[in-house]
């Protein structure tokens, strides 16, 4: 089975625009903010615009220099902190090596960080609370139990251990009941681990990584990796050598990809449901 993640949030987005257009009012405002001229981030953010805007959101784009400092950036942060028309806040990563992280992260109101970075976020994540959790692998889950693949019992492996994928997956898959391993580059013994997966997920960035070596037959493979390179879109799953022995795969590109645009726009909203 093909898990098309492309046509799962396309009815995703198409659900939450329909929630936007039946609720009168002020609609949501998400704000992405972007410090210098990275080709791949540009790309992302114009994305993530227009898929806003084609769901009924309102999307605001802050574009800062460089060569901003972090002080000028946390002050643009608390701006929309306050502004009342915006409910989610995101500030697109890589940031240049001047400007940290964990303090960006820490500046945006958990009750705006739709990314879930935010270390109120990420505690509220663990204690199995409510909150706003990050997009890519709050998709994920969305998609397994979409596509009625079952979490609650059997073992998933992660390769990555990512604040941004690994971690928050596997708090996620623990949420939903899965015994959850995060494996990385120190692991002893990765494909006989990942052989033991019934669902295996990958965000390594190394194109055709994953072989016949690490697949349990009949288990899921979801591949979040994508790597560009000079034939196209790479995962970091060797589709061909894998497809006859799992039982589940996500193409890429078209499988999580188009996932974390579709739970960005469904974080906003919860957010904006709630701020409302
Ligand atoms: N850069 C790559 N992935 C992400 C993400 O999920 N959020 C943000 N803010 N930046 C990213």
């Amino acid at each position: 089975m093909i898990l098309s993640g492309r046509k799962f949030a396309k009815t995703v987005r198409r659900n939450l625009a329909e929630e936007i257009s039946k609720t009168g009012g002020r609609p949501p405002g998400l704000a992405v903010v972007i410090v210098g001229d990275n080709p791949a981030s540009q790309i992302y953010v114009s994305m993530k615009k227009k898929a806003c805007e084609k769901a009924g959101l309102i999307s605001r784009i802050v574009h800062l220099d460089e060569a901003v400092s972090e002080n000028r950036l946390l002050r643009e942060i608390e701006s929309l902190n306050q502004d009342s028309s915006i409910d989610g806040i995101l500030c697109q990563l890589p940031l240049p090596e001047h400007i940290s992280d964990e303090t960006v992260a820490s500046s945006i109101l958990p009750s705006k960080d739709v990314d879930g970075f935010h270390p109120v976020n990420v505690g509220k994540l663990w204690r199995g609370e409510e909150g706003l959790f990050p997009c890519t692998p709050v998709g994920i889950i969305a998609l397994l139990k979409h596509s009625e693949i079952r979490i609650d019992g059997v073992n998933a492996v992660i390769v990555g251990r990512s604040n941004i994928v690994g971690k928050p997956m596997a708090a996620l898959l623990l949420r939903e009941h899965a015994t959850v391993t995060i494996a990385h580059s120190h692991t002893p013994d990765l494909p006989g681990l990942c052989r033991q997966a019934d669902i295996l997920i990958t965000a390594l960035g190394k194109p055709h990584f994953i072989n016949s070596e690490y697949v349990k037959p009949g288990s899921t493979l979801i591949d979040v990796g994508i790597t560009r390179t000079s034939e196209g879109l790479r995962g970091d799953v060797d589709f061909e050598q894998v497809k006859d022995i799992c039982g589940a795969i996500t193409p890429v590109p078209g499988g999580v990809g188009p996932l974390t645009i579709a739970f960005l726009i469904s974080n906003t909203m919860k957010a904006w449901n709630r701020n409302r």
